[in-house]
């Protein structure tokens, strides 16, 4: 059975189908339907025919991003693997984003390796989320993904320390998914965020997958860590894009409210005061001077 056909036995995803793809224009699902069968992956990322819409279009678009920049290769992280359907899905599309922009792709993927750890407080939001919750069989995940992402072992504090200190500019980070469930997991994720500015894209994409349920707030889980990030680094910011729904065909899906962009105030790109460029000039249809005069020809 296919990893669609899969999907497609589970109740949820019917419910999903049901209640955030058919509750769109029945012409979009049409055209939709055209681009399933005759589209470019672009087109596909574009209607939502990738699976993990999330992944595809936040690899796709820092891809695009890192190539105007001049870098030949991104790095795009999952935290919180389990066991890995997420990340085989990112090698996928990692492959096409490669195929499509020319830009490589290096994945990461962090876990424990042997499932959710000890809750600390109510923040953790232990009425979802229990010790040993999504343990990873290691051993069939490596087997499958075959060293086309590298996979990091252990408790996030203990590892990303490390990770921090091996980061390159020469392929800055472009997308993170949030996958770890608690608040204080999340807390420990977010440590990276304060990474050197040219450790990332100067905009990078994140999803946070926990924050859609009907418990969740900013009080607790993955919303407190964002907020208590945000109070503390003034030159980092990681924030809600209110205007991203207004740029998806398809906008009733959850994904599309659940992606953040990561500012990197301090990097050069975006704090530069000189830039070597001529001047902007806004267009004035009812205006005739030099260098306008062809609108009236
Ligand atoms: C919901 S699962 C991830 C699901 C996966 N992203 C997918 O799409 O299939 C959450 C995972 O986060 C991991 N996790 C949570 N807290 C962690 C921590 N502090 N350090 C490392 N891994 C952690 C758990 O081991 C668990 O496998």
């Amino acid at each position: 059975m296919s990893y669609l056909t899969k999907r497609l036995t589970k109740k949820h995803q019917w419910n999903k189908l049901f209640k955030q793809r058919l509750s769109e224009p029945l012409h979009l699902n049409l055209i939709a339907l055209f681009v399933f069968l005759f589209g470019s992956f672009r087109k596909k990322v574009a209607y939502d025919l990738v699976i993990r819409p999330q992944y595809a279009y936040g690899i796709l678009e820092a891809a695009i991003s890192a190539k105007k920049l001049g870098f030949t290769t991104i790095s795009v992280i999952e935290f919180g693997v389990a066991n890995g359907g997420g990340l085989m899905n990112m090698i996928e599309i990692a492959k096409k984003v490669t195929k499509s922009t020319g830009i490589n792709v290096d994945i990461y993927g962090f876990d424990t390796g042997t499932g959710m750890p000890d809750p600390v407080d109510f923040r953790d939001h232990p009425e979802y989320y229990n010790t040993g919750d999504f343990p990873m069989n290691k051993a069939a995940l490596e087997e499958k993904t075959n060293g086309k992402a590298k996979l990091i072992y252990g408790p996030i504090k203990d590892t990303l320390e490390t990770f921090k200190k091996s980061l390159s500019e020469d392929c800055p980070i472009g997308f993170i998914s949030v996958d770890v469930d608690y608040y204080s997991s999340t807390k420990e994720v977010l440590e990276l965020f304060t990474a050197k500015a040219h450790s990332f894209l100067p905009l990078t994409h994140v999803y946070f997958d926990d924050i859609f349920m009907p418990h969740h707030n900013d009080k607790c889980g993955e919303l407190l860590a964002i907020k208590e990030f945000n109070d503390i680094n003034p030159y980092r910011n990681i924030s809600y894009h209110r205007f991203f729904e207004n740029q998806r065909i398809f906008k009733n899906a959850n994904w599309v409210k659940q992606m953040y962009y990561f500012h990197v105030l301090d990097h050069d790109y975006r704090s530069k005061l000189k830039r070597n460029r001529k001047a902007y000039v806004l267009d004035n249809p009812y205006l005739k001077f030099e260098g306008n005069k062809k609108q009236f020809d």
